[in-house]
Formats: structure tokens, C-alpha cells, sequence
């Protein structure tokens, strides 16, 4: 059977509504699509939450920055259908960018400290277009169980923050970072990559995965922890934004040792793709299975 497809928030809040209506908890995985298996993971978790599952597929112009890839970000609406038809979900919302943004809207969600360092340093403005598309898609579908992923850490917990700090009635779930075989976090922004630029993007787990082991043996010194990592990647990357141990919880910075939970967290660029990975030390699971 076809999943019902809403194209506007007020179509996709009355599906909820008669959904909460019925008894049935409403699970929601917020994606911008090319829907991959790790998406796919985030919705057998949502699935696992909720009696009624929606999807919302929007690439959102807003946190994209004037020289970022918007316009050449995949776009597959048909084939993540089938995707999401193969899985069973209840509701997909796919609104055109008019109906998200419409009538020259004026309302914009900025969340401060933790939203500044990192990511936010990069890429000024994405996490204001993030949190404001965020809260109108967390709107359109109403109280839930909104299901993200960690590989996108900071992003997690700057939704969070703003969860709270605007009462909203939602459960925000992070999901395990999912990974190829070969270590690889799962990303859209993979399809970029050519064979030897996607070879040369193993170094991240790599680098990863020894900060890891030398946090199991011991090792605490956020300097020490963050060369492992960096050693690897700097030697594979074209070029390297951050490689840093952070306060897992609010992203402050460590300046000597490490508690029993740290945040590594690496934005490099391999050939003109960027991309970002991260594992929590002390509660993340090694990215590399033992060689
Ligand atoms: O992680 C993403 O795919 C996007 O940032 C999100 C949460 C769907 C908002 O556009």
C-alpha cells in the first residue's frame, strides 16, 4: 500500500492528531532524504517507539550556507518512498519549501552556547536553520518521540537544548552513529565521494578508533587522545576544520584530562566533500571491529 504523503504541516498534524487520538504513541524521523540504511535504522528505532511512525523529507535551504551544496544535495523523493514503503511507516511529509517557508516568514529559532563552537564556528548560520526547521516540523507533528542520529552530535544536542528551553512536548532520541563495514559513518553526503576520495575517508574512523583503544588502556590527556585521532586523518584529508575532545554534554572545552565520557568530534574535507564524525569515549562503541 502507498504511505500517505502530506505536503503541508496542517495535513500532517491532523494524520497525528487522529493517530494520538486512537491510542497510538507517534514516533518522528526529521531527514532531507537520499535515505540510506542509517536513516533506515533510525526508523526501525522510531518504530520500536511509536504506533504510528512519519517521516518528514525536506531539504532545508535554511542551514545551508551561500557556498554549501543545497542545490546539488541528492534529491531521490521516489526511490526514499520506496525505501520507506519496503520498511512500513505511517506518514511522510514532504512540504516544497514555499509551505515551510511562506509569506516571507519572520520567526527564526537561535540556540547560543552550544550551538557556537564547532559546526556553528564552521558554518554560521546552519544551526539556526536547523533548530527553526526543526521546531516547525517537531510543530506539524505534534507530542512524539522524534528519533536523530549522533553522528550529527552537535546537531542532537542543540535540538535538545532548544527542546527544553521551549517546553516542547517531545522525547529527542539519539541513535547510534550506524557505520559501513569498513568503519565509513553512514552519510547522504558519501554519494560525493569518488572510490579513491571514499578510501582515503576510512582514516576518520581509523583516527577515531585508536583515540578509542588508547582511551580503553587509559589514557585521559584530551591533547594525547585528540593526536591519535588526528594523526590518521591529517595524513588522508585534504584539509582538517577540527579534530577535538569536548564536554560530551555541553561542548566545553577540556583543557587537561578527560572524565570517564568525552566527546571526539573531526570535521575534514576529503577532495571538496566535507564531512563530520564523532564518538563519545567511555560510551560509544570502538568504530573499527579488532583488527
Ligand atoms: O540531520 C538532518 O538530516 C537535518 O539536519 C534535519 C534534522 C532533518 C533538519 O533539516
Amino acid at each position: 500500500m502507498p504511505i500517505p504523503v502530506a505536503s503541508t504541516p496542517a495535513e500532517a498534524r491532523a494524520h497525528c492528531d487522529t493517530a494520538r487520538a486512537d491510542g497510538k504513541r507517534v514516533a518522528f524521523v526529521p531527514t532531507m532524504g537520499a535515505l540510506h540504511a542509517g536513516h533506515i535504522a533510525l526508523v526501525d528505532d522510531a518504530k520500536r517507539r511509536g504506533g504510528f511512525v512519519v517521516v518528514s523529507i525536506f531539504v532545508n535551504t535554511l542551514q545551508f550556507g551561500p557556498n554549501e551544496d543545497y542545490a546539488r544535495y541528492p534529491r531521490d523523493l521516489a526511490g526514499d518512498l520506496r525505501k520507506l514503503a519496503a520498511v512500513g511507516v505511517d506518514l511522510v511529509l514532504s512540504p516544497e519549501p514555499a509551505v515551510m517557508y511562506a509569506d516571507g516568514d519572520q520567526t527564526r529559532v537561535r540556540v547560543t552556547r552550544i550551538a557556537e563552537p564547532l559546526e556553528g564556528a564552521s558554518r554560521p548560520g546552519h544551526f539556526e536553520g536547523v533548530a527553526t526547521v526543526v521546531a516547525k516540523l517537531l510543530n506539524a507533528v505534534g507530542p512524539c518521540a522524534a528519533v536523530f542520529g549522533r553522528k550529527d552530535y552537535q546537531q542532537l544536542l542543540v535540538v535538545r537544548r532548544m527542546v527544553r528551553d521551549l517546553f516542547l512536548p517531545i522525547e529527542v532520541v539519539g541513535h547510534p552513529t550506524v557505520r559501513e563495514a569498513d568503519g565509513l559513518a553512514m552519510s547522504s553526503r558519501n554519494a560525493y565521494l569518488s572510490a579513491e576520495e571514499r578510501a582515503r575517508a576510512l582514516a576518520i574512523s581509523r583516527g577515531l578508533d585508536a583515540a578509542s583503544r588508547a582511551f580503553m588502556r587509559g589514557e585521559r590527556a584530551a591533547r594525547t587522545l585528540e593526536r591519535f585521532a588526528r594523526g590518521p586523518i591529517e595524513e588522508a584529508a585534504s584539509s582538517v576544520e577540527y579534530v577535538e575532545l569536548r564536554d560530551p554534554d555541553d561542548l566545553g572545552e577540556i583543557p587537561g584530562d578527560a572524565g570517564a565520557r568525552a566527546a571526539l568530534v573531526v570535521a575534514c574535507r576529503v577532495g571538496k566533500t566535507r564531512l563530520i564524525d564523532n564518538i563519545v569515549l567511555g560510551e560509544d562503541p570502538h568504530p573499527l571491529p579488532p583488527a
